[in-house]
Parts: C-alpha cells; structure tokens; sequence
C-alpha cells in the first residue's frame, strides 16, 4: 500500500503534464542520457553483458556531481543544524523490522503477465497507459482546434463545449476514479476487468490474453548463510528510514538532544520495480537521503510546514528555477502518513516525485515497540512524561536529484562571436564534477608543461582540478563546458615570463588575465558551497 497509495494520487497530475510532452522534450531527455554516457557520468550496470535493467553505474564526472549533491544536502541537512545528527545504519536489518514497517505486508505493487509475449507489467501502469491514450486524443481535438481557430481561440470554452472533447473527458475521469478505487481496496479482480473490458492489449506483442492480476512485494530477499529457511531470510532495505527509527533511542541518549531534533542518513535503498523506466529516475537500486525530525505530539503540523518550506528553499538555492518546481499534496495517504506532499520537478519527462515530505506520526516507533517489546520513547523533562514521539520526514532520491539537476544544467547554445555550438552544463559551481581545468596552450613546449602540472598539483589540495593536453585549446574548453568545469586556467609562454595566466569563465566566456598565484583564491572563493546558503 505505501506504493500504491503514493502512486495513485500522483496521476491526475501527471495527465496534464503528459499532454505537453512534446517531441521536444523526449529529444531532451534523450540528449541527457546520451550526454551522461558520451562524458563519462552515468554508465549501465554491466554493460558488457547487454546491461543489468533499472541499475546503473556512475562514472568518474558523475561520482564527483553526485557526492557534491550528498555533500551540499549533508552539511544543510546535518552540519548546519545543531539539533539534527547523521547516523550511517547497515543495510541489512532484523527481518523484523520490515514486518513492523508494514514492508512484509503492504509494500506491493499489482502485476499482471501477458501469457502469450511473457511480459511482466503493472496492471496500474497499463490502465494509466490507456488512460494516456483518451488524453492524446483530447489534445488532438484542441490542437485541430487551435489551428482551425487562430488567435480567436477559447482553449477553456473549447474543453466545457466540445462533445468529443467532454465525453473523453468524462471515460478519463471515470476510468481514474475505478483505478482509484481498485488500487486502495487492493481489488487484482477489478483490475483485470478493466483491462481486459478496455481491451489494453500488451504492448510488446498486441496479445490481450493476460493472467490474474497479483500483489508483487517490492522487497529484495536473501538468505543468512548459517540460519536456513525462513528465519534466515533477510531483506535489503527498500528506504534508509527504517535504520532512523530501530536506531532512535540509541541516539538520543547518547546525543542528548532534545526533542525536538532530527537524525539524517545517505545510503542505499533496494526496490524490485516491476517496470523501472525513464533512465535514473526509477531504478532497482538507488540512493536515498532521508531525515526524521522527532517532535512533541501535537506540534505536526507547524512542523510539517516548516519543512516544506526549507526543503524548497534547498531546492531553488541550488540554482532550480521556481517555475520548474511545484508541490503534490496527496490525498490518499501510505499507511503510515497522516500527511503526505511531493516537491514535484519539471524532468523532461514532465513533472514528477523529486522529494517527498512526510507527517508520519508515531506510527513507526509504536510499530517498532510493540514488535520489538522495547521501550521507544522520549521523556520530556518539562513536562514529566515519557511518550513516543511524532515523526515529520524528509526524503530525496540522490539519483532522482542527480537527473534533475542534470536535466536543468544542460545546455546547447551558440557560442557568442563565432556560428559553433556548445553543449555546457551550466552547473552551479559549487556542485560542478571539476572546479578549474589547467590546460597548457602547448603540449610540446616543457616549460609551459611543467608549469601547468605544478599548478594543477598546487591547486588539487584545495579543489577538484584537471589538468587536460590532449587537443587543440579549442576542443579542450569544449570538453571542460560539457563536463560542467566553471573554471579553465591556460598557461601560455607569457606564464613563464610573468607568471600570469588566463582564466575563462564557462558561462560568460570572459576571459581575465591574473597572476597565477590569485587562481587559487578566485576559483576558491566562486566555488564556495557557502555561496549556497547565502
Ligand atoms: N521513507 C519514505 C520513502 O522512501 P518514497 O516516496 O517511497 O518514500 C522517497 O521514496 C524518495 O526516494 C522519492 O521521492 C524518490 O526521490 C526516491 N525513490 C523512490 N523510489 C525510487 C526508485 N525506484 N529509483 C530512484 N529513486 C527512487
């Protein structure tokens, strides 16, 4: 039910965003993953052997960005809030645990197979698929209409008056409100009826002949090694909150906080997502960054808002645009929520589940107490009293966050005085893979070599830096734009006279003469993550 329940709100704002994909986009988003692979951000996982599907490697620019992303939500998550704490928690856990957390029972999602292709699909998944279809139509409709009409035009009038247009509107919004209602009753039956009475037909094969619909846990399973059968089977971790929670008492008494405070943690999550889609977006194996705050009952929902508020504020600090940035609330809530909203971002792919922000109550600590028979609670030394706390998280994919940020970094535009094109990744430069690239204006000439190198080394101990001889200065900028790098110093024969270099800025193109000895202290002071806070 926590995946479905979450998945099913998340569609009546998914069909609008579907409409204005445009072919556009798609070219977008293809560009993104191709740039990814081309430079050296993200691979597939063995790839070699056709790849391991929904799992992916990171390459050496892409394990730089993404640690950046960890470091940034680290230090404004964890070193910059005296009250929150990080913890590292193993990603195995007691198997108890995942029956507390309601995982065993309720973390399922509904899978039909197709008896003649052999294909697996989420009977959800293939009624939203048909559901996209009605929406495709009332697009066209309008579209034809758009261009029919000119300037004259009444979209609003056009959507409440069209017959075509207001009977497919009418079979979207029944057909939502059926898969609504099936997928909170956890009805397979309805499922499979209404997929089998829209005639959704596989769409690898065209075959209409499906099973029965079933419940598919999530959750990957493995065995102890020295404890057989059911006692020894264990799980990965399906989200990092679980290690919070068993660990909360822990914590606290030896921290001494007081509520209220919070506990973060980075680390791996494992979902067997029947169809993992869309690049890094949903993937098998991925990273999460997550903070319970542990509060007095009663305080929620002013705490709810406030989070709100400062996971925005993350977001747009780091250079996101406003417009690209939106909330979800969601109306049918996981078992374990009292309150639920997304902050959905514009991926090419439209707007989807960047973060989510979580009212959950005391749910977990009570479940993890009465299965555990260990007291979990918090004695307040204002008021006298022992009790469980109410927890408010916050929860980001790293990977999700990654693609976002890639997505709104990168860039092909003309570049300024000349008919080339660039591809740059506009990355904010405290986040940016490289920080500087030293690049010697000749590769054979040693005295502009050595000078380089040294200056490479010298600045390494301050800053991600590449030193690159491999092409003409040309391509070298060209390379160092598609990688993000803010900075590239060149060293010219006038270095070795003066000591000077010049030093170009990504964005601007500007480029400075300065002694050599100030680019530590001006690259430095651009890259500072402190200017993220500001
Ligand atoms: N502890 C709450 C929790 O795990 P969730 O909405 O299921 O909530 C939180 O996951 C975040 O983890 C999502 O907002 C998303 O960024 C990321 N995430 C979830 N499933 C993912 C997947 N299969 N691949 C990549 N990221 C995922």
């Amino acid at each position: 039910m926590i995946q479905q329940a979450k998945r099913l709100n998340k569609r009546s704002d998914s069909t609008t965003q579907q409409l204005n994909n445009t072919m556009n986009r798609q070219d977008e988003f293809k560009k993104v993953v191709a740039h990814c692979k081309e430079y050296g951000f993200i691979y597939q996982s063995s790839e070699v052997y056709d790849g391991l599907s929904a799992v992916y490697d990171y390459g050496p620019y892409g394990v730089e960005l993404k640690n950046n992303l960890k470091q940034y939500w680290w230090k404004s998550m964890v070193q910059m809030n005296d009250n929150i704490v990080g913890i590292d928690a193993a990603i195995f856990m007691h198997p108890k645990v995942w029956k507390a957390s309601g995982h065993v029972d309720a973390f399922n999602d509904p899978l039909i197979d197709n008896k003649d292709s052999n294909k697996r699909y989420r009977a959800d998944q293939l009624i939203e698929g048909y559901m996209d279809k009605i929406e495709a139509k009332i697009n066209k409709e309008i579209a034809k209409a758009a261009k029919r009409f000119g300037d004259a035009f009444d979209e609003a009038e056009f959507r409440k008056t069209n017959p075509r247009v207001l009977a497919n509107a009418e079979k979207h919004a029944a057909t939502a409100k059926r898969l609504a209602t099936a997928m909170t009753n956890e009805d397979m039956g309805d499922l499979k009826a209404m997929i089998e009475e829209y005639g959704i037909a596989c769409p690898d094969s065209g075959s209409k002949n499906w099973t029965e619909a079933r419940q598919f846990n999530l959750m990957f399973s493995t065995q102890l090694g020295n404890i057989a059968g059911e006692e020894g089977k264990l799980y990965l971790r399906p989200e990092t909150a679980q290690g919070i929670f068993v660990n909360f008492s822990n914590v606290q008494k030896t921290t001494r906080q007081k509520l209220p405070f919070g506990i973060a943690q980075i680390g791996k999550a494992f979902r067997n997502e029947i169809v993992a889609r869309q690049f890094i977006f949903r993937m098998r194996e991925f990273e999460q960054m997550e903070m319970q705050f542990f509060i007095k009952p009663g305080t929620q929902d002013e705490w709810f808002e406030k989070w709100k508020e400062k996971r925005m504020q993350w977001h747009t600090s780091l250079g996101h645009p406003a417009e690209k940035l939106r909330w979800h609330d969601h109306d049918n809530l996981a078992h374990y929520a009292k309150a639920a909203t997304d902050i959905e971002f514009d991926f090419p792919f439209g707007f989807k589940e960047l973060e989510g922000i979580h009212s959950r109550g005391d749910f977990d600590l009570s479940q993890h107490q009465e299965l555990s028979g260990r007291k979990i609670q918090y004695f307040d030394s204002e008021t006298k009293e022992n009790y469980v706390p109410y927890v408010v998280e916050t929860s980001i994919g790293c990977d999700r966050m990654f693609l976002a940020t890639m997505s709104n970094a990168l860039v092909e535009e003309q570049v300024p005085g000349s008919d080339n094109m660039r591809d740059v990744l506009k990355l904010n430069p405290a986040i940016a893979p490289v920080k500087c690239a030293v690049l010697p204006l000749k590769k054979n000439e040693p005295g502009i070599v050595a000078l380089a190198k040294k200056l490479h080394k010298d600045l390494s101990f301050s800053f991600n830096t590449h030193y690159d001889d491999t092409g003409s200065i040309g391509k070298l900028y060209r390379r160092q734009d598609a990688v993000g790098t803010p900075f590239c110093v060149t060293i010219d024969f006038d270095s070795m006279e003066d000591q000077t270099v010049t030093i170009r800025d990504r964005d601007s193109l500007v480029q400075e003469r300065v002694p050599m000895e100030r680019v530590e202290e001006i690259v430095k002071e651009k890259v500072d993550m402190r200017k993220l806070f500001s």
